[in-house]
């Protein structure tokens, strides 16, 4: 099997080199948090530089300011697109891709997923209440503008509150795409151990897997049906200083969902941190995570040698999430 020198690493090298390596219908669930190389103005696709930066070019909201380019959706869009074919090839029939996103580039990344032959079967919400809104007055416009002051603060005052069109962001789309089944889903099911979801995994009450979910407590009926453990410090390691850390119970609930095999092989192409990898592991299943930059393939292992060392540092995840999937669903009914 040519995939065999990279099960269970964290391979250093840019994806869409090292993912044509990979043998085909051979990966059971992929499951990322791609760059989007936007927070600049100019065109920053350079893998030199994306490999030996400590910033990751992940701004998915646009920063305070920036001017509006729509050229850069489109240059996502081509560039996820031939990541997505190779992913598309790569898969097993019925495998599972989920690709973290943003509201302003989800439509891009979602189409590129879909024209590169996935069916998309639906898309999660991470809902948030914390978040840095990125808006701005005009105040300082209005300063410069040639007219005399008592004009510019008429105008002050009717503007007052009015800011650029950028709203805080409180939720990040996950895409949930499938690579076509092998004829029935029982037969893929049964030939390629991938395709269906299982319907055991429960957020809270919710009698069914649901595809919204939360890490922040909001209130009681919210959080009965879509909390998810809060990430610690721990699991995530004090070392850790990557910008943008998924929390370990998200991905815990997308693999427990999706991967069946014993032997499932769990992919990250943008690894980061590592995140994905300390799940699939977790869970007992295999991975491989690839990551540009060297520092976080560092980062990464050393949080993987921290599972097999001090497993406790990684158990409160999904805790809550095992313990309310064993309530049985008519005792669930009387706390309802
Ligand atoms: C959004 S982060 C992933 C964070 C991860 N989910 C975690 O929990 O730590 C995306 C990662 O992709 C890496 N990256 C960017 N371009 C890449 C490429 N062409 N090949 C491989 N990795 C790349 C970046 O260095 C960054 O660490």
């Amino acid at each position: 099997m040519r995939n065999n020198k990279f099960i269970n690493k964290i391979v250093c090298a840019n994806t869409l080199e090292l993912l044509p390596q990979f043998e085909e219908n051979s990966i059971d669930v992929v499951l990322t948090d791609p760059p989007y190389f936007l927070d600049k103005l100019d065109n920053n696709w350079d893998y030199e530089k994306v490999s030996n930066q400590n910033n990751q070019y992940v701004i998915k909201s646009l920063p305070a300011g920036m001017k509006f380019d729509r050229e850069q959706g489109k240059r996502f869009y081509a560039w996820y697109l031939d990541i997505s074919r190779e992913i598309f090839r790569i898969l097993k029939p019925g495998g599972f891709f989920f690709s973290f996103s943003s509201p302003r580039l989800y439509h891009r990344m979602a189409s590129a997923i879909d024209d590169a032959g996935f069916e998309i079967r639906d898309a999660f919400m991470w809902l948030y209440t914390q978040n840095q809104a990125k808006a701005m007055g005009v105040d300082h416009f209005i300063k410069k503008m040639n007219i005399d002051e008592k004009a510019k603060e008429k105008i002050k005052e009717k503007l007052n509150g009015w800011k650029t069109p950028q709203i805080k962001s409180c939720f990040e789309p996950i895409a949930m795409a499938q690579k076509p089944a092998d004829q029935t889903y029982l037969n893929n099911m049964l030939k390629h151990e991938v395709g269906l979801f299982n319907t055991n995994v429960r957020i809270g009450d919710n009698m069914y897997p649901a595809n919204v979910f939360t890490i922040d407590s909001i209130n009681e009926l919210i959080n009965r049906a879509f909390l998810l453990p809060k990430p610690t410090k721990k699991e995530k390691g004090e070392y850790n200083d990557h910008k943008t850390v998924k929390p370990l119970a998200i991905c815990e609930y997308l693999i427990k969902l999706s991967a069946f095999s014993k032997n499932a092989v769990v992919l990250d192409p943008f690894i980061g941190s590592g995140t994905t990898a300390v799940a699939a592991k977790k869970l007992g299943k295999n991975y491989i995570g690839i990551e540009a930059n060297e520092k976080y393939v560092k980062i990464a292992e050393k949080r993987l040698k921290e599972l097999d060392e001090r497993p406790e540092l990684f158990s409160d995840s999904m805790k809550k999430l095992d313990e309310r999937s064993k309530v049985s669903p008519r005792v669930q009914l009387q706390i309802a």
